[in-house]
């Protein structure tokens, strides 16, 4: 048995900027995100809906999330399942009505949960009427509204540029013997945001979301939306060249002009009074960059720039602390951090990182410091599901098309009770309910030791303690490589938290830091015995949050 050294000789990588003021709601946040066509069916299409939605908002308020964000339920012909969208201020009938949106917004204000919609400026659909204007021919008043350009001499396409899902970013269309640019599927093709009338349209949308009373919007892609005017082909033999992606990021990605239209989205949402937020899908070279989004020293751009860097780093106690200690430091004076761990491109917790760390990984991202992104499912352990090749449904086959699963294991039904498909559907869902279902809401909300339970508890508690949702963070130093502990700090309350990585057990001794501990939580979900002097005992894989008297 291991006695573990814990030592605060590092200073708080934040600290509360107005101590005492009140916080805009969204600084405290804790955002759920909700894949529709996963979360409920009421209409027995197999394909959930808005009515779905509504019915289980009181789950959620239970849960204790402050936000959904509800990814694309737009008019679409659901070539990449929503993101191509054929009309930005409608609603697809395979989701249900405009009244069915209307109703699921009151609901869900009624019980205090706010509601962020996607918004997707990078692209339409090619059914939108406006590309199928603007295919029609080179002289159209809305031919300018997406990018078009004549092949080489030797019919070619415009330049070498790859898709991010697959194959060439132009496809050459026969009406006009042009090509137009897509960076996603052949039917996304990319909007022409130089062109002032599509701006124009395109803000009139967030105006026609903010009017019927959203709390922001999450957008997607955001930035690749402005492309390097001169589209240069990219040198095949540029070391950026990864992965057999053809595309130099340069030249697609975080384009100076970029930032005027996001300060306009700014603007605009900042001219309703519920202060409606940003939240950016902002893949990032490095955080530094990613400070970009937010506006730098302003802080005028994009409220909440995804760090959609963490998924991808292991789950290594080491890994994880260098990773949020390099972000927290590179964040600008005053802005305020994402924590995303999953979402419907990434998959599963359970499945990424292992069924004996899923617990720890909630625990990860409500006690950090940040406005946690829980994604539908995680607060159960789901895990991805298996997806045949005939059962497949993502478009996505790109350089390295999620090990040659696509996205798809990740996005099955939400599992509320044993019944036939999870009582998601009454018919075969869209995708198959994965085979664990026998973990779901109901049996997990009787088990008081359940994964679901402990996701409660620990919002709960994250609600009330002042430490964990606006303290200041300190990582802290361990003898033991995989124990991660910080400290949150608010008003001389401290709340401690131990996360263990590995198999074995240890003693921890904190009498350097305490001469009180004050159990709050642990991920076994019992009530460990410990000498609450100064000692503690963690088990294998648990993950316990203190509190320091
Ligand atoms: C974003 C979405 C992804 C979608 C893509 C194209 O990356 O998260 O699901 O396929 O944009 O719209």
């Amino acid at each position: 048995m291991t006695s573990v050294q814990l030592a605060s000789n590092t200073q708080p990588l934040y600290s509360p900027i107005s101590p005492n003021g009140q916080l805009p709601w969204w600084h405290h946040a804790i955002i759920y995100q909700i894949y529709p066509r996963s979360f409920q069916d009421t209409n027995g299409d197999g394909v959930g809906d808005l009515r779905g939605i509504q019915q289980r908002l009181p789950y959620l308020q239970a849960l204790g999330i402050d936000a959904i964000w509800i990814t694309p339920f737009y008019r679409s012909p659901m070539a990449d399942f929503g993101y191509d969208v054929s009309d930005y201020c409608d609603i697809d009938p395979i989701f249900g009505t405009m009244a069915d949106f209307d109703a699921m917004l009151a609901t869900a204000h009624e019980l205090g949960i706010r509601v962020v919609v996607d918004f997707v400026p990078n692209h339409s659909s090619d059914q939108h009427p406006w590309f199928i204007e603007s295919r029609s021919s080179r002289d159209n008043p809305k031919r300018d509204w997406y990018i078009w350009r004549d092949g080489k001499d030797d019919g070619q396409p415009p330049n070498n540029w790859e898709a991010f899902f697959h194959g060439s970013a132009w496809t050459l269309d026969p009406t006009t013997d042009q090509y137009y640019l897509h960076l996603f599927l052949d039917e996304q093709p990319d909007l022409n945001w130089r062109n002032p009338e599509l701006a124009q349209a395109m803000k009139q949308v967030l105006h026609f979301w903010l009017q019927k009373g959203v709390d922001g919007f999450r957008l997607d892609a955001i930035t690749t939306m402005m492309k390097a005017p001169d589209f240069p082909d990219m040198p095949p033999d540029d070391p950026r060249f990864q992965g057999g992606l053809l595309l130099r990021l340069v030249d697609v990605h975080n384009y100076p002009d970029l930032h005027p239209i996001l300060r306009e989205f700014r603007q605009i949402v900042d001219s309703y009074p519920n202060q409606p937020i940003l939240v950016g899908e902002t893949g990032c070279a490095d955080f530094n960059e990613l400070m970009d989004f937010g506006g730098r020293e302003a802080l005028d751009e994009i409220h909440l720039p995804m760090n959609l860097k963490t998924p991808w780093f292991a789950w290594d106690a080491h890994v994880l602390k260098q990773a949020f200690t390099d972000y927290y430091t590179a964040l600008s004076k005053g802005a305020v951090p994402s924590l995303v761990l999953g979402n419907h491109d990434q998959g599963r917790l359970a499945s990424r990182y292992g069924v004996e760390h899923h617990r720890n990984a909630n625990m990860l991202l409500l006690t950090l410091w940040g406005v946690p992104t829980m994604y539908y499912g995680d607060e159960l352990g789901m895990l991805d599901g298996l997806i045949l090749p005939e059962q497949r449904q993502d478009p996505f086959v790109g350089h390295d098309d999620y090990h040659g699963l696509g996205r798809d294991p990740g996005r099955t039904p939400m599992q509320w009770d044993a019944t036939a498909y999870a009582g998601f559907s009454t018919v075969e869902p869209w995708l198959p309910v994965q085979t664990t279902f026998l973990s779901n809401v109901a049996e997990q909300e009787q088990d008081p030791s359940s994964t679901l339970n402990f996701c409660k508890r620990l919002i709960e508690l994250r609600r009330s303690s002042p430490a964990l949702h606006r303290g200041s963070i300190q990582f802290l130093e361990t003898t033991e490589p995989s124990l991660l502990a910080y400290q949150r700090e608010f008003e001389g309350i401290r709340n401690l938290i131990i996360i263990n990585f590995a198999d074995t057990s240890c003693t921890l001794d904190l009498s350097n830091m305490t001469d009180r501990v004050e159990f709050w939580l642990s991920s076994r979900m019992d009530v460990p015995t410990f000498d609450t002097v100064s000692s503690i005992f963690i088990r294998p894989y648990e993950s316990l949050l203190l509190k320091l008297g």
